[in-house]
Order: structure tokens, then C-alpha cells, then sequence
């Protein structure tokens, strides 16, 4: 297994879907409009095998992020950050600004990117209808990064 520093962080190419769809699947995490939105997708890569990943459902001015795991082996090292500051940076340089995410038990893990608790009547619009929000259970939490233009 190599360090975290070692690992290299890349786009999702079509051929990691099912690397992708194992990790998620592993972790319990919903599967729906993966292979749709893959090319979004950043992910950790330790040879052939990916290790970790994150996605989003971008629109024109916020974008959802989801789909963020670390396989158990590399957790606690600072590739979940790494793979979130990757994923942002792209999008930010797109010009968006502000970012969500849909989240049971990663609430802490996000307050520590700047994400904070919002109501779900208070989303932007162009997220309102996303199946990753409709879908999440009464007890996940709805998160959002509001970054300075
Ligand atoms: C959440 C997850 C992606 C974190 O990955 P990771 O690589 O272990 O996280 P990192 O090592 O980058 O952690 C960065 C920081 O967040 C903290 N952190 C990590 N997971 C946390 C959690 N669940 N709650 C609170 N803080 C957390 C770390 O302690 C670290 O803090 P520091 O910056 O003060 O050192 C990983 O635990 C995971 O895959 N969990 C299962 C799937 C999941 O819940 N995904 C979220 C779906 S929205």
C-alpha cells in the first residue's frame, strides 16, 4: 500500500466505473447516476486499483458534491481533503461558487472545509430537484460551502 502522497489523484476515466461503484456500494452510499455524472468524478488511484473517490452534479452557478469515500485502509490521512480541495478547485475555476453536499455521518468531516448546516428550503434552486437530495433520508444533513466571488 502506498503512502497518501504517493497515490495519484486524477480525473475518473469510463474504465474505473466499477472500482467506483465497488467503493460506493462498500460504503453503502447511493449509486444512482454514477456512471452519468463519472466524468465528473475525482479519484485516488494506488496502481490500478482506486482507493477513493468523489463526484458532483454540476449546474451552471452550484454544484452537488456526493459520492466521497476513502477506502478504510487509507482513511485518516488526509485524502478525503485532498480529493474535496481537487474537486472544488476545478469547479471554482469554472466560476462556481457554491457547493453542497447531502450527508449522514460526514457532517464533521465537511464543517472542517467551511460547509455549514442549511435548511432544505433554502437550496438554490438549480439543486432543489436533485434525486441525491429527494432521495436522502429525513436524518441526513444538507451542508453548504458559500465561497467569496
Ligand atoms: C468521510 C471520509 C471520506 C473521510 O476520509 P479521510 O480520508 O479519512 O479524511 P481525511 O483524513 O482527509 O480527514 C480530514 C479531516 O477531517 C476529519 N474527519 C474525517 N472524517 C470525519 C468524520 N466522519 N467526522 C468528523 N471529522 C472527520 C479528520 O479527523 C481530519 O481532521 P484534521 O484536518 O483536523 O486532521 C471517510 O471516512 C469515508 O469514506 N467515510 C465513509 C463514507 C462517507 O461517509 N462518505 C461521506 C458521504 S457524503
Amino acid at each position: 500500500m502506498k503512502s497518501p502522497d504517493e497515490l495519484s489523484i486524477r480525473a475518473a476515466r469510463e474504465g474505473d466505473l466499477d472500482d467506483v461503484l465497488s467503493l460506493l456500494i462498500d460504503a453503502d452510499l447511493n449509486i444512482d447516476g454514477v456512471h452519468e455524472s463519472l466524468g465528473s468524478f475525482v479519484v485516488a488511484a494506488d496502481g490500478d486499483q482506486i482507493v477513493a473517490c468523489v463526484g458532483a452534479e454540476a449546474y451552471q452557478f452550484v454544484a452537488l458534491i456526493r459520492s466521497l469515500v476513502v477506502q478504510p485502509d487509507y482513511r485518516g490521512q488526509g485524502l478525503g481533503r485532498r480529493l474535496v480541495r481537487q474537486l472544488i478547485d476545478r469547479f471554482a475555476s469554472r466560476g462556481l461558487r457554491e457547493f453542497y453536499v447531502v450527508t449522514e455521518d460526514a457532517d464533521g468531516f465537511f464543517k472542517k472545509r467551511g460547509f455549514k448546516p442549511c435548511d432544505r428550503d433554502e437550496v438554490h434552486p438549480q439543486i432543489a430537484g436533485s434525486s441525491e437530495l429527494s432521495n436522502a433520508s429525513e436524518t441526513a444533513i444538507v451542508m453548504r460551502l458559500q465561497m467569496l466571488s
